[in-house]
C-alpha cells in the first residue's frame, strides 16, 4: 500500500511516502527561523509558510520516493489537533488531492501518530509493529504532555495528561526568561549537559501523586521567582549550565517517575516515548536508569520521528486502512480541539 502523508498542525510542514509499512520519504520544511524572531510561533506567518511550502515539500516526498501521484492509494493528512489555520492548509490541499486522484483520504489525529512513532527504525524507516510489545507510552512535546495505555497496537487509553503547560513549553518558557533563543528546549538541553543538576533545587510538580496527571506551570513560575531574587545567577556560562541542568533535570525527573509508575502499576512490560522533548539526551538517559532498575523494556522514538513530521502521519494511516477504517468523508473538516480517542484493538479507530 502507498500512502502519501502531509502534516501541517503546528511549525512544521511536513511530507512523507510510506510503502507497505515502511517511510521511504520524509520530507520537513521548519519554520523555527522565522518564528524564534517573535520568541513563539505565529499562527498567521505559520499558515502563509504552510501555503508557501506545501506543495514544493508534497512534491519533494514523491520525488524522493521515486514514484507519481498516479500509483498513490491514499491520501493522509493531519486533522487535528492543532492551530486551525495551519490544519486547514495541509489538510484541504490533502482533501484536493484525494479527490483528484480518486483516492481515499485518512485523517490523522496528531497526537496518535506520536503515539505509533517510537515503532518506526530510525536507519531504515521500517514501522516495526511486528515487535510491539503492549506499553506505556509517554507523549511528550511542546504542546502536549500525555501518559497513555497501549496494551495493543491501535488499542489506546490515555491515562493523564497536562492540567496546564506542556513539558516542551516549560523548557521553552524558561528558554526565554534565560534569553536562549527560540524553541528554548534543544539549547537548554545542550548547556544542561555540561552543568550541574544539584545546583539548585527546582519543584517536581505532581511527582508524588498517584494519578497520571502533569502539571509544569508551577515550575516554571518557581523558576522565573528564583530568577527575580538570583539576577545574577546565569549571567555567566557556568551559572547559566547549572540552571539548566537543575531545571531539566526536574522535568525529566517528574515525567520518567511518573511514566514508570504507570507501567508497573499496569503491568505493561515496556514503556515507550516520543515527540519532540523526547530528543532531550537528559529526559533519554532518566528514562534509560529508570527502566533498567524497573526491568522494563524502553522503545524511544528516534529523532527523525520525534519532532512533527509527515512519517508518523503515513505509518498510522497505513495501520488504519488495513485494521478497516473508514476514510475521512469528502467534507470533513479539521479539528483543532480534538482529543485523543480512545480505541479497542480490533475496531481499527475509525478516523
Ligand atoms: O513534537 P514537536 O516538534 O512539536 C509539537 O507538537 O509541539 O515538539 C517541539 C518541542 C519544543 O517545545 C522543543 O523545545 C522541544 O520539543 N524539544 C526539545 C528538544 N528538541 C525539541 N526539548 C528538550 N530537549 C531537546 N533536545
Ligand atoms: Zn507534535
Amino acid at each position: 500500500m502507498i500512502i502519501w502523508a502531509i502534516e501541517t498542525s503546528c511549525d512544521e510542514t511536513g511530507s512523507a511516502v510510506v510503502i507497505d509499512g515502511r517511510v521511504r520519504s520524509n520530507v520537513v520544511a521548519s519554520q523555527v527561523a522565522l518564528h524564534s524572531e517573535y520568541g513563539g510561533v505565529v499562527p498567521e506567518l505559520a499558515t502563509r509558510e504552510h501555503l508557501r511550502n506545501l506543495m514544493p515539500v508534497a512534491r519533494e516526498a514523491l520525488r524522493q520516493a521515486g514514484i507519481g501521484p498516479g500509483v498513490v492509494d491514499a491520501v493522509a493528512a493531519t486533522r487535528g489537533p492543532g492551530l486551525p489555520q495551519a490544519l486547514m492548509i495541509g489538510f484541504k490541499a490533502a482533501q484536493a488531492m484525494a479527490f483528484a486522484l480518486e483516492r481515499p483520504l485518512v485523517g490523522i489525529h496528531h497526537h496518535e501518530a506520536h503515539l505509533y512513532s517510537a515503532w518506526i527504525d530510525g536507519e531504515n524507516g521500517r514501522a516495526r509493529f511486528d515487535d510491539f510489545v503492549p506499553n506505556v507510552t509517554l507523549v511528550v512535546s511542546g504542546g502536549h504532555t500525555l501518559l497513555v495505555h497501549v496494551p495493543a497496537v491501535l488499542g489506546h487509553r490515555l491515562l493523564g495528561s497536562t492540567l496546564d503547560d506542556a513539558a516542551g513549553e516549560c523548557f521553552d518558557k524558561v528558554g526565554k526568561m534565560l534569553g536562549l533563543p527560540y524553541p528554548g528546549g534543544p539549547i537548554l538541553d545542550q548547556l544542561a549537559e555540561k552543568g550541574d543538576p544539584g545546583a539548585y533545587d527546582f519543584p517536581r510538580p505532581l511527582r508524588d501523586d498517584p494519578g497520571d496527571d502533569f502539571s509544569f506551570s508551577g515550575l516554571k513560575t518557581a523558576v522565573r521567582y528564583f530568577l527575580a531574587r538570583h539576577p545574577d545567577v546565569a549571567e555567566d556560562e557556568a551559572g547559566l549550565r547549572d540552571v539548566c541542568a537543575s531545571v531539566r533535570a526536574a522535568v525529566v525527573e517528574v515525567l520518567a517517575v511518573k511514566s514508570v509508575r504507570a507501567a508497573e502499576r499496569l503491568g505493561a512490560e515496556c514503556l515507550a516515548a516520543a515527540g519532540g522533548v523526547t530528543c532531550s539526551r537528559g529526559l533519554r538517559r532518566e528514562l534509560a536508569d529508570r527502566c533498567a532498575r524497573a526491568g522494563l523494556e524502553l522503545r524511544l522514538a528516534d529523532p527523525a520521528y520525534c519532532t512533527d513530521n509527515a512519517g508518523m502521519i503515513g505509518v498510522l494511516a497505513e495501520l488504519k486502512l488495513k485494521a478497516g477504517c473508514r476514510p475521512a468523508a469528502e467534507e470533513e473538516d479539521v479539528r483543532p480541539g480534538w482529543a485523543l480517542p480512545e480505541v479497542s484493538g480490533s475496531e481499527g479507530a475509525p478516523a
